[in-house]
């Protein structure tokens, strides 16, 4: 059936490069997005950064540098690692919250609704606050007085804020998600915010003076205030299609079929938005997946611990294709999942040079001596055989069962063996040949979503007859 699809990244923090936790969102949305376009949705993906935030300000006087001109470098290795020539990122925009067309009318719009229904109140605020992690925090959450996550004490805040009455929608929001009307995708993240919203939510603080914060939001009508970094960067999957100034895209899109986060940001997407929404009166995004942690060597990746993997660094030496590969099929989009480098050479071995590119090898090799045109491929084929993982999201799955069907091909190879047929019944060796060809076809145009590239190579050399350069060298 037709549908419309929005679908959305979380917009990144452009405080330092990216990592490889950022491009494993990325392209599982990616290849969500992709799949959604392959059915014949019209979609919408949208991905951006978070700039508005004092993490920014604070690296780029690290850096010595300008915020705005720290920022466009930052943004600029973003997009270069969401590019054609690397992960391929299919995105239809790319937001920038710094932007003060796109995004600030729509924040600005949203916070007049919030303000319209009563829910902005002035309330004096004293606790603590994790700049690392944008959000208060209360001594509970602290280790020897420092985040644990951060390694770094928080600052003590005691000011005059707007606060949004969150209290207020507690009920309503665990109602929409018991109902699966706003659908948390794993269970597992269900229960934990159901078990959250039982105990119930605060109001949080929605703003900070503007004389403390170098960037930020202006509430409207409030100058002497600017808009706290979650209120503002929530805003942006809906300013990014208009709403607050031209709503035609919003109209059209509104509300997202699926919000892609990691499970360190899920209060926010499931907690705050929904009452945000709920106050303006908007629909609410109908799922929310929310994905594991990228762990390397079973810890996470720390600049500390040294054992931050840059995706760059992979992408040099296996190319974009392997990288989205591996973070697919072997990390679970549901759990924390681990990768070392000896672990990704393995399998990039394994799987893709002995695994996918040999095979096409193969086929395309007999193929090129047994006929002399290419394989007709014109008759019917069968519906995207891995629907049924993909709608779970069980993106590893999908794989195993390519994987799986082209072992049934290489099974076939090696009994029938083909390449001596040929030398006594051309006949018999055709029909095995084309067979092998319409199915390596086949699992080519499934592979568009994981490994566009390299889906299209193999498609083109199918269609021209002749075997392709190797696509995955021996390493
Ligand atoms: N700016 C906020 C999101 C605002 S959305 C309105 C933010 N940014 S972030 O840069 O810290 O994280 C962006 C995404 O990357 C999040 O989904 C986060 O979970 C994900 N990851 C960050 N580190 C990660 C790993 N090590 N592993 C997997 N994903 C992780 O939060």
């Amino acid at each position: 059936m037709y549908k419309r699809s929005y679908i959305t990244t979380p917009i990144f923090y452009p405080n330092a490069r990216p990592h490889l936790g950022h491009a494993y969102t990325a392209t599982i949305a990616d290849i969500l997005a992709r799949y959604r376009r392959a059915v014949g949705d019209e979609v919408y993906f949208l991905t951006g950064v978070d700039e508005n935030t004092e993490k920014v300000a604070r690296a780029a006087r690290a850096a010595g540098q300008e915020t705005g001109a720290y920022l466009n470098t930052v943004v600029s290795s973003f997009k270069d690692l969401f590019s054609e020539k690397k992960l391929n990122i299919s995105y239809d925009q790319f937001i920038r919250t710094s932007d003060e067309k796109v995004h600030w009318p729509g924040a600005q719009a949203l916070w007049r609704k919030l303000v319209e229904a009563g829910d902005i109140y002035p309330s004096s605020y004293e606790g603590l606050y994790c700049v690392g992690h944008e959000a208060f925090v209360t001594e509970k959450n602290l280790v020897g007085g420092k985040c644990p996550d951060h390694n770094e004490a928080p600052q003590h805040l005691k000011e005059t804020n707007y606060f949004f009455r969150l209290s207020k929608y507690t009920k309503e929001i665990k109602k929409r998600i018991e109902c699966a009307e706003l659908q948390i995708i794993p269970e597992e993240r269900k229960n934990e915010i159901i078990a959250l919203l039982e105990r119930g939510l605060e109001d949080v603080s929605f703003s900070r003076p503007s004389d403390k914060v170098s960037v930020g939001i202006p509430v409207p009508d409030d100058s002497t205030q600017k808009m706290y970094v979650w209120c503002d960067a929530l805003t942006n999957y809906i300013s990014a299609l208009g709403y607050g100034r031209d709503d035609e895209l919003f109209r059209k899109f509104w509300p997202a079929d699926l919000h892609i986060i990691g499970k360190d940001i899920l209060r926010f997407h499931a907690g705050i938005w929904p009452g945000m929404l709920l106050s303006a009166g908007l629909p609410l995004p109908k799922k929310i997946l929310v994905h594991g942690f990228i762990t390397s060597g079973g810890k996470k990746m720390s600049k500390t611990l040294g054992n931050v993997i840059d995706p760059d660094t992979l992408i040099e030496e296996y190319g974009g294709e392997a990288v989205r590969y591996f973070l697919a099929r072997h990390i679970s989009p549901f759990e924390d999942g681990d990768i070392t480098l000896t672990r990704f050479k393995e399998t990039y071995n394994a799987d893709l040079a002995n695994g996918l590119g040999n095979l096409v090898a193969r086929i395309l090799q007999m193929s090129s001596q047994c006929f002399e045109h290419p394989v007709d491929l014109s008759e019917k084929r069968k519906p995207f055989s891995v629907s049924q993982y993909i709608e779970k999201f069980e993106l590893n799955n999908a794989l195993i069962a390519i994987w799986s069907d082209m072992s049934v091909l290489n099974d076939f190879i090696q009994e029938n063996k083909p390449f001596d047929v040929i030398k006594t019944d051309k006949k018999k060796a055709q029909l095995q040949i084309s067979y092998l060809v319409k199915e390596l076809f086949r699992i080519a145009e499934i592979l568009e979503l994981f490994m566009p590239e390299t889906s299209k190579k193999i498609k083109e050399a199918i269609q021209q007859n002749k075997k392709p350069e190797n696509l995955f060298p021996r390493k």
